[in-house]
């Protein structure tokens, strides 16, 4: 039967074995949404090729696998481009979150708009990094902070899912900060996410579960509570950790076997050993550090040597990271955080996918998801090194060439 389509003529970076594992003069078979075979062209075995039903001409691009975001919070209205200009005359993140802008004035401004609105809104930004060769995508919800507008935000996140050719993941972010109706009430508010959580996730909106542990989001305690409520429904769990102070929560997150970490820049070094027993990647969000004009890193050296696997993500937000470029944040994972240009296209491919729990993509190799770029590039380190600009030619998502 022939029923293999077979993309010829690319120099593929399968990303495979722990290196760029380069293939000149290489080709993809793929079989609906999977890859049956990768290898050098010539060395295709004839059972295979005379399976092909359809070619298609790679035109000798450079083809990875698609691109993998793992953190964003894509779904809420109005911008808080204000905020940029109060930070510029030295009042910190902080001090405007605790004076009621921060995430509280994008809650505002989301609970306001309608479900449409906010699909209009998400699904222009979700065209964006599509444009960039971005196949999956992780969308928090977290600006909605009541059971019916949490469940709006996740709605619109699995409808982008359905309508676009993109995989969407969605993430509750329930505990992002105290909304303004439970002010001195942070139990009630606990309790109260705790008791939304297996509603939504009965609708069908939860794929995995996220807290903002810090001294302006939830103690350790707190986020312990949310995350007892995710496990109970067997839901993965994430966590925004050590961001803008060290709480030892990515320990008690590893510990509880989060799938990953996010921003880590007061991790503490004690706490690393445990993420990589645990097995959680460590997100890191160079955007956030630039564009709050952090200067502390995150420990990278040290993450490298305890062999914790990092991702890189834009962690779109309107507050602390307004950036629809993932190939930005691979610029600047190494210009600012110094990871290698192979770790950071890792980071944006395979690692990305294991911050999310996906086994099936982030590689070139078969019986993964056919999920690839086609790039106007040399080398695949160059994704790390031109920014502000990108060369996507073809995107391939789950064995079908996007429009
Ligand atoms: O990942 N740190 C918490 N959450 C977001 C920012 C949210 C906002 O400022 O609106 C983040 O940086
Ligand atoms: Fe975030």
């Amino acid at each position: 039967m022939k029923n293999l389509v077979l993309w010829r003529s690319a120099r593929i970076s399968t990303l495979a074995n722990k290196g760029w594992g380069l293939i000149d003069n290489g080709a993809l078979l793929t079989l609906g949404e999977h890859i049956e075979w990768v290898g050098p062209v010539n060395e295709m075995p004839v059972e295979l090729r005379e399976r092909v039903a359809t070619e298609h001409d790679l035109g000798r691009t450079l083809i990875t696998p698609g691109l993998v975001d793992c953190h964003s919070h894509l779904v809420y209205a109005g911008n808080r481009a204000s905020e940029l200009e109060l930070r510029l005359r030295g009042i910190s993140y902080e001090a405007i979150a605790q004076a009621g802008g921060g995430i509280r004035s994008t809650v505002a401004a989301t609970r306001a708009a309608t479900e449409q609105d906010l699909y209009d809104v998400a699904e222009q930004r979700a065209r964006r990094l599509m444009a960039e060769g971005v196949t999956t995508l992780e969308i928090k919800s977290g600006y909605g902070l009541s059971l019916e507008a949490e469940a709006r935000c996740l709605r619109v996140a699995r409808r982008l899912g359905r309508d676009l050719p993109l995989s969407v993941q969605t993430t509750f972010l329930g505990a992002h900060t105290l909304p303004p109706d439970f002010d001195g009430r942070v139990d009630a508010y606990i309790d109260a996410v705790c008791e939304w959580m297996p509603q939504l996730h009965a609708q069908g909106l939860v794929d995995a579960v996220d807290a903002f542990c810090d001294h302006i989001g939830f103690s350790p305690e707190h986020t312990r509570r949310v995350f007892d409520a995710a496990r109970a429904l067997d839901l993965p769990i994430k966590l925004h950790a050590e961001q803008l102070s060290n709480q030892h929560g990515a320990a008690m997150a590893a510990s509880l076997g989060a799938l990953s970490c996010d921003h880590l820049e007061h991790l503490s070094e004690a706490d690393i050993p445990l993420m990589r027993r645990c097995g959680t990647v460590a997100v890191l969000l160079p955007g956030a550090y630039y564009f709050l004009r952090e200067t502390r890193m995150p420990p990278v050296t040290a993450l490298r040597a305890a062999g914790v696997p990092m991702a890189v993500s834009t962690d779109h937000n309107p507050g602390s990271s307004p950036s629809l470029s993932l190939l930005l944040m691979a610029s600047m994972a190494c210009t600012l955080f110094r990871l290698t240009p192979l770790e950071a296209v890792q980071g944006i491919t395979l690692n990305a996918a294991r911050a999310l729990g996906l086994h099936d993509r982030g590689q070139l190799v078969r019986g993964q998801r056919a999920d690839f770029v086609a790039w106007n590039l040399e080398h695949p380190n160059e994704l790390a090194y031109w920014f502000g600009h990108h060369a996507v030619m073809r995107t391939i998502q789950g064995g079908r060439e996007r429009p």
